[in-house]
């Protein structure tokens, strides 16, 4: 059985996010994946990179100790989905977090004489699922950095994974219908992710 990792970062369970983080897990599952559904706020992640792992960044023989069982959970994976709402047109610092501390080298990447490759070749789909206060347009001429982000940076770690982005955007001003069609997208897309 294949298996999807959902990582998912909102601390309130009554939010848009979470029906979109319950909505992806349960076409995901429908679709016959093994879903390892990891809440981050549910499951208390500390995403504070401490001095002593910054020191120990780039030594692959420890760096990965403090987080063994995040970087075991994404070393077994076959895909991954990101759920999370943009914040300062980024990640929720959450989700940074498990960025900066999972995501290591001799993890996500691999660093040798200064050169740079790509270490997550067991993540085959890729997927962010996520919301905008802001409209499309505004978004972009931000620069939409979690688009890039997931598409781009996320994307180049993982080796050519098939890659969805998912995004509703203007917030405020959605209507019920509008959320209801995203939610019904979702569905969608993850169960035939
Ligand atoms: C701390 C914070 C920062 C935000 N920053 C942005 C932003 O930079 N760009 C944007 O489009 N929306 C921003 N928003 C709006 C959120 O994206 C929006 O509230 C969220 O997508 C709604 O989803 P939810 O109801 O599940 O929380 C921000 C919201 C919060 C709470």
């Amino acid at each position: 059985m294949p298996r999807a990792m959902v990582v998912f970062s909102h601390p309130c369970e009554e939010s848009f996010n979470a029906a979109l983080h319950r909505e992806a897990v349960a076409a995901l599952t429908r679709s016959g994946w093994e879903v390892d559904d990891c809440d981050l706020y549910a499951e208390g992640f500390q995403p504070v990179l401490s001095a002593e792992e910054r020191r120990n960044y780039h030594d692959t023989s420890i760096n990965a100790a403090p987080v063994q069982g995040y970087v075991d959970r994404v070393k077994a994976a076959d895909a991954m989905v990101f759920v999370f709402p943009v914040w300062n047109f980024g990640y929720p610092a959450m989700l940074k977090g498990f960025f900066d501390r999972v995501f290591l080298p001799g993890v996500s990447f691999d660093l040798a004489d200064g050169k740079l490759t790509a270490s997550l070749d067991n993540i085959r789909k890729l997927a962010a699922i996520t919301t905008y206060g802001s409209t499309k347009w505004r978004a972009f001429l931000a620069g939409d950095p979690p688009r890039k982000l997931i598409t781009r940076a996320v994307w180049g770690a993982t080796g050519f994974a098939k890659v969805k982005y998912l995004a509703l955007n203007d917030m405020n001003n959605v209507t019920e219908a509008q959320r209801k069609a995203f939610l019904a997208k979702v569905s969608a897309e993850m169960e035939r992710f």
